[in-house]
């Protein structure tokens, strides 16, 4: 067996030190594309080596904290795969009228546009009032901004096409209000939104939910990892509860491929198998 060349080795101790040091759990994240964003950070830092940089991660809690950026991918949009959020309006959200109250599971929510956009969906469906969200994710500072609801008015042209294509009902200009180059979103639509600091690679299941919603976020795991992180939302679904993955995730080849129901195929929405 070839061993591994001394950047997988610094790689794979860098990942060690970050989780006896900090307790983020990165080391069964997929190497290849976690190996770019170690190096692409490298360059930003103006480091030589990975070993430079677990030096001062190890010593400086603030080079951690910077670090966490280039991990974590804190990229989103409101109603991203606007196909999803119209899956959910059409087919899953007809379910969940039948319930008295309702609990939302985010996970890996980022900067929080896929909670906002949840949560103008239900306030369209009317059922905003009687749910209560759960946005979770391990970067503390895209938790932060997605408490703010401020999001960068350049991007808003793009987010009302999706919030079209998702069947939106009303103008997107009624949820926000302009000032400068920034919208801010109606705080209200928070109002029953919990932001969390949880990680799906450590930490354990917290509620009963009826809908769990985690896109783009397993495919930076290895099979182990989305192998716990399925186990959880399994473990945290309701009978018969919705599991919303996205076109880029699936069940399919996992431990859990035969305990969920394929429901919207495509928008990869599932519902736990009976
Ligand atoms: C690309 S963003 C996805 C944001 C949003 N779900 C979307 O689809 O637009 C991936 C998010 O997963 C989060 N994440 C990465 N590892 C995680 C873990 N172990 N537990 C929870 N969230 C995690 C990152 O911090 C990042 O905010």
């Amino acid at each position: 067996m070839t061993p591994p060349d001394s950047t997988e080795i610094e790689l794979r101790l860098l990942m060690e030190a970050i989780y006896l040091k900090y307790s983020h759990d990165f080391r069964d994240y997929t190497g290849a594309s976690q190996k770019r964003r170690v190096l692409y950070a490298l360059e930003q830092f103006g480091l030589p080596t990975i070993s430079a940089l677990q030096e001062k991660v190890l010593h400086e809690p603030a080079m951690f904290a910077q670090l966490l950026q280039y991990l974590t991918i804190p990229v989103s949009e409101m109603f991203r795969d606007p196909a999803y959020f119209l899956a959910l309006r059409r087919q899953v959200v007809p379910v969940l009228r039948t319930y008295a109250s309702i609990k939302v599971w985010v996970a890996g929510c980022s900067t929080g546009e896929e909670v906002y956009s949840l949560a103008i969906l239900l306030r369209e469906e009317g059922l905003l009032e009687r749910t209560l969200i759960y946005a979770t994710d391990i970067n503390p500072a895209s938790l932060d901004r997605a408490r703010q609801g401020i999001f960068a008015l350049e991007a808003i042209r793009g987010y009302t096409a999706n919030y079209q294509r998702a069947g939106g009902q009303c103008a997107f200009s009624d949820y926000y209000t302009a000032a400068y180059d920034a919208a801010r979103f109606d705080p209200a639509l928070c109002a029953n939104v919990i932001f969390a600091d949880h990680s799906l690679a450590t930490d354990s299941v917290f509620a009963e939910t009826q809908l769990v919603s985690c896109r783009n976020v397993l495919i930076y795991f290895n099979r182990q990892l989305q192998d716990r992180a399925l186990g959880l939302f399994h473990d945290s679904l309701c009978h018969r509860g919705f599991l919303g993955l996205g076109s880029k995730e699936s069940v399919d080849f996992s431990a859990y491929a035969t305990r969920f129901d394929p429901l919207a195929r495509p928008e990869r929405i599932y519902r736990k198998a009976q």
